[in-house]
């Protein structure tokens, strides 16, 4: 190896979230897979509440090729990966799951690839040759391969399996698109290779997909609605944060419901003023949740915090709401359209709405 004693080779980045049972078998996997190389590996874990962080620590003051970068009020797979390849310093990182079902064997033959062949990314691909799904039900198998060929829109290079949480990169490639990369949900082999505008020089290594022994999978519903939100970042990012069109989406099914809401209070023989009130209310409750689960997935509150968010929430679109008629009242005065006259207050009222609650609702990282 090119390298002098003390210099490590690799670094190994791993996520985690609540794989407290998996820390150890996953060190000892390395360890035994890794031997003749001088390699480290960092685990990015989002503060599991099973205790994942605690437990490396005990491993790691035993073997100092052990670490542990310990996020707080944070989550999300995409930004651990990226976090823990700043925190490190060696020529080459790779990201592979903490859960023991990537094959960490590979790691050996990936480093030697990507020095000899002088490359920029070596990954793991199941759809090649010799890879595989190991024991995925078709359903998801179905879904996986939807989302591939929709990362077809971003993606600059032919990759078999961009949706693999498990591949190596050379320091200086990574530098170079590390200012682009979207950080958004699961897929950070897709978010490097969308981010790039020279080809990265790349080659695919085929794996097994093993089955999960201990803990459980974190990809839920919601792991698609972030796949949405990081494709439409890579489309439309640069123009307008990707942030305000999921504040939109949400702010138009909460139209829905306030509709809904009035129509059914209406026909129970309601006052339009009880229904129109009792609908802004449940209306911006519905927006709140919703954006705290979507929107700010990886800011979510809980708790005490869900409270305090709701009202500072429903504090600022009340004032947006103000905003919004007074906007399009001196519009209308102008003689233009009631349409356009309607829009820009709904326009001006979204903005404020969605600055002042990114700034006083969302604003710091916070745990309940
Ligand atoms: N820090 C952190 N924060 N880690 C997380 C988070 C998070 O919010 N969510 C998940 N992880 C960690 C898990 O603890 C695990 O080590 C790894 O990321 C993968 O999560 P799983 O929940 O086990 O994912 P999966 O097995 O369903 O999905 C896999 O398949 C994809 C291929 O379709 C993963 O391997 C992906 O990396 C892969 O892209
Ligand atoms: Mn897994």
């Amino acid at each position: 190896m090119p390298y002098s004693d003390h210099i490590i080779e690799l670094s190994i980045i791993v996520p985690t979230y609540n794989e407290h049972p998996n820390v150890i078998p996953m060190v000892e996997s390395l360890d035994e897979a890794l031997g003749k190389f001088r390699w480290e590996v960092i685990f990015v874990d989002d503060d599991s509440p099973d205790g994942t962080a605690s437990q490396i620590r005990e491993v790691a003051m035993r073997d100092p090729r052990v670490r542990v970068v310990q996020r707080v009020g944070r989550r999300g797979l995409s930004s651990a990966a990226i976090e823990g390849i700043l925190a490190s310093s060696a020529p080459f990182c790779a990201v592979i799951d903490g859960d023991l079902q990537h094959d960490e064997k590979l790691l050996a033959t990936m480093l030697e690839t990507i020095i000899k062949e002088d490359l920029d990314v070596v990954s793991g691909s199941r759809y090649i040759e010799g890879g595989g799904l190991g024991d995925w039900h078709e359903s998801r198998a179905k879904i996986s391969r939807f989302a591939t060929r929709l990362s077809r829109m971003v993606l600059h290079a032919d990759l078999t399996d961009p949706m693999s949480g498990f591949f190596m990169i050379r320091r200086s490639a990574f530098e170079k698109r590390m200012h682009n990369l979207s950080g958004i949900g699961f897929k950070i082999l897709l978010d490097i290779f969308a981010s790039s505008k020279e080809t990265l020089r790349y080659r695919e290594l085929p794996y097994e997909f093993r089955t999960r022994q201990a803990g459980e999978s974190k990809l839920d519903s919601q792991a698609a609605w972030e796949y949405f939100m990081l494709l439409l970042d890579k489309l439309i990012g640069h123009i307008v944060p990707v942030r305000f069109v999921a504040f939109t989406l949400v702010g138009g099914a909460g139209v829905i419901v306030h509709m809904l809401i009035v129509w059914l209070m209406l026909n129970q023989d309601a006052q339009f003023t009880t229904a129109q009130t009792a609908a802004t209310l449940i209306a911006m409750t519905s927006n709140y949740a919703l954006n705290n689960v979507l929107t700010y997935r990886d800011k979510r509150l809980r708790g005490w915090a869900w409270l305090k968010g709701w009202f500072s929430f429903t504090l600022a679109c009340s004032v947006g709401a103000l905003g919004n008629i007074g906007i399009a009242s001196y519009i209308f005065a102008q003689d233009t359209t009631w349409v356009l006259a309607s829009l820009s207050g709904i326009v001006v009222g979204a903005v404020w709405n969605y600055a002042v609650t990114s700034a006083y609702t969302w604003n710091k990282p916070k745990a309940a």
